[in-house]
């Protein structure tokens, strides 16, 4: 038995897993396809996992779907997107090789026909690549990758990521058929030195642009237009995690209409794990993403996960204080929880601690903890394990509590090396944590003074269907 391996998000059916790819909805059936090492659980040799599922939820692994072409010099079929046309279905990927066709300096873009109806299997046309380099005419771009198509009124549009003079940019191109590409411009260009797996949701007018700056995932809003992202509205992290539990996000509109989120959940374990495991990176729960008035998106995990709620125990304006601390009684690496905090006076100095992953003797526990002073929320990893090794720096939020709420909503879950927290609709935390000690189940709260806590629930996650 794996005490690590999630058992309600999903992962690969054994080795590596990075970036999820290309995911979308067609006649009710979500397909998700992702970068996957069939033959280790470390990066290399990108090939394209396939899997589909009819609820984000429960998911059924299919063949590969992408494999690199190495008697067309392809070493990695790096990330991309899927297009939906019609009952048609097309993918976009980067191709990367050897020597000239370097990830740096060398990327191509392809694209990818399906074979069958069933999706099952796929070829790469004779006339790829469908965009070289060379359309970006004297602009310089390295690292150029990660295709994202989406239709907009006037035709096909299409973002890359790139670095252009030191940046990271967001790179626009335009087509009438998914086949010939022209070069619009620079949509957008960061502070950081590198943008990978860049995607958009449009809302009405506006837009929102993710990208993946080698750290925490970021949004920017602003009015759409092709001319670029000038005006920015509102801008954010959407996940604290970054390389310490999500990263390389994307993102599709499905039939309901609803703009899903997707990320990586990469590993932490550190060079030294002294366990052998034979998988690598799993996906953070499938979110829906709103666009607020103030500019900032709102996230929220699919409502289909609650299908997997279980036995649950419920408390009810239960008082915490120095004195008073609440161990739950539950032992669980595989639940969900919702709490209910009611904000405490503005002048009040207390600071909240939801452990998780808890020992009964105190040497190992992850911690969620609110000042309310400070205004922060810290996800505290440094006694998470007794492994010397593996990542545990904290996470660090501001608490963003909406005018008048007088409340804070968390949201909690967790799965066996996964901890995601949904604090309000604004803030996400996902971390990897390893604990070591065979009872490090537990759910304690405690508190540097009165804290009331207005409701708490904990539902007991069954496993998701992942065959
Ligand atoms: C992000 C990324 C992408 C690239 C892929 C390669 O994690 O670096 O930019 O396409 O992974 O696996």
């Amino acid at each position: 038995m794996d005490r690590y391996k999630p058992k309600y998000h999903f992962t690969p059916p054994c080795n590596w897993m990075n970036d999820p790819n290309g995911p979308f909805q067609r006649n009710g059936e979500y397909h998700l396809f992702y970068q996957h090492n069939p033959d280790a659980p470390e990066w290399g040799q990108i090939h394209w996992g396939h899997a589909k599922s009819l609820d984000l939820v429960n998911w059924e692994h299919l063949p590969i779907a992408l494999a690199p072409s190495r008697d067309l010099g392809e070493q990695h079929c790096y990330s991309g997107c899927a297009v939906v046309d019609g009952q048609d279905v097309r993918l976009f990927y980067t191709s990367i090789g050897e020597g000239e066709r370097n990830a740096t300096i060398g990327a191509q873009q392809w694209t990818v026909k399906r074979d069958s109806e069933d999706l099952l299997s796929w070829h790469k046309p004779e006339f790829n690549p469908v965009l070289t380099g060379e359309l970006h005419g004297d602009l310089q771009v390295t690292e150029w990758r990660d295709p994202y198509v989406w239709k907009e009124q006037d035709g096909w549009k299409m973002l890359t990521g790139g670095i252009h003079e030191d940046k990271g940019v967001a790179l626009i191109y335009r087509s009438d058929n998914l086949e010939e590409w022209s070069f619009e411009r620079i949509y957008y260009k960061g502070e950081e030195g590198i943008f990978e797996c860049p995607h958009i949701f449009r809302f009405g007018d506006k837009a929102v642009l993710f990208y993946s700056p080698s750290a925490p995932v970021q949004y920017v809003t602003g009015p759409w237009s092709a001319e670029g992202l000038k005006e920015v509205e509102g801008r954010g992290t959407v996940d604290t995690g970054g390389w310490d539990g999500y990263y390389a996000s994307t993102g599709f509109v499905d039939e309901a209409g609803r703009c899903i989120l997707l990320g990586w959940m990469p590993e932490c374990r550190g060079e030294d794990f002294p366990v052998q495991l034979d998988w690598n990176g799993a996906l953070a729960l499938p979110r829906v993403v709103e666009l607020k008035p103030s500019g900032r998106i709102a996230m929220t995990p699919v409502p289909e996960l609650a299908s997997l709620r279980g036995e649950s125990v419920t408390f009810a304006d239960v008082l915490i204080s120095e004195e008073q601390s609440l161990d739950t009684g539950i032992s669980s690496t595989t639940f969900e929880a919702a709490i209910e905090i009611k904000k405490p006076a503005a002048n009040a100095a207390q600071v909240l601690t939801i452990s998780v992953l808890a020992s009964p003797d105190g040497r190992e526990h992850t911690d969620v903890r609110i000042d309310f002073a400070a205004g922060t929320i810290t996800l505290d990893r440094s006694n998470s394990s007794l492994f010397s090794g593996v990542r545990k720096a904290d996470m660090v939020s501001e608490l963003i509590l909406q005018e008048g709420e007088e409340s804070v909503q968390l949201r909690l879950f967790v799965d066996q090396s996964v901890v995601e927290l949904f604090a309000g609709d604004e803030i996400c935390m996902t971390a990897r944590v390893y604990p070591s000690l065979e009872d490090s189940n537990r759910i304690l709260l405690q508190s540097s003074g009165e804290v009331q806590i207005s409701s708490l629930e904990i539902w007991e996650m069954r496993a998701a269907n992942i065959s």
